[in-house]
């Protein structure tokens, strides 16, 4: 797959096979994520992988998807103080975002499916994750292989045989001028 097959075939997953990830793919996308770009290169970021089942059953009981049934999860933290600020912008969120974003385009090119959370409990998570008070957490990927690996899983809309709608290039860019 070329990137542009990779960037279209990324759907959100919502329902994932039991079946574990392989270690090897695991170590493939992290490595995609270590290659982002960030604030003068300060790779703010770490990756909590989970995949103890005890554990992602106790960090799917923090999360507001909880029918979200996937065998592992990615959690992407930031440390603000070693990324920049902007007035009120902090760019710890813009770099932990691409490097998982980067995660998520590998995941989808190894076959596995993934979904971006932000619907957590930030201090429930960082309880069960142990995750130092200095390091806010970002975002959390759920992984695994899809339900059935048909395309039918890729996706709630997909299960709908409609396309996923986005809006069209004429009313987001603007050239020259705004
Ligand atoms: C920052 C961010 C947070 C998200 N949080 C959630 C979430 O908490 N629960 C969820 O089911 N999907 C979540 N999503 C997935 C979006 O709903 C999804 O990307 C969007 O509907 C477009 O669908 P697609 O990913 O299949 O293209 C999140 C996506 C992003 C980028």
């Amino acid at each position: 797959m070329n990137i542009y097959d990779v960037i279209k075939k990324r759907r959100s997953v919502r329902r994932y096979s039991q079946e574990s990830v392989p270690e090897e793919k695991i170590q493939k996308i992290l490595e995609a994520a270590r290659w982002a770009p960030s604030w003068v290169n300060s790779q703010c970021w770490q990756f909590v992988v989970v995949q103890d089942p005890k554990q992602v059953s106790r960090l799917c009981k923090g999360t507001i998807e909880q029918y979200i049934n996937a065998p592992a999860f990615i959690v992407g933290c930031g440390h603000p103080e070693s990324s920049g600020k902007k007035g009120d912008q902090q760019y710890y969120m813009v770099d932990v975002a691409l490097a998982l974003e980067h995660l998520v385009l590998a995941a989808t090119a190894e076959g596995l499916g993934t979904c971006w959370l932000a619907g957590f409990k930030e201090e429930y998570i960082r309880e069960v994750l142990e995750i130092p008070a200095n390091y806010r957490i970002v975002a959390m990927i759920a992984l695994g292989y899809p339900e059935g690996r048909g395309e039918e899983d890729w996706g709630e809309k997909a299960k709908q045989r409609k396309p996923l709608e986005r809006k069209p290039l004429s009313d987001i860019v603007h050239r020259d001028r705004w």
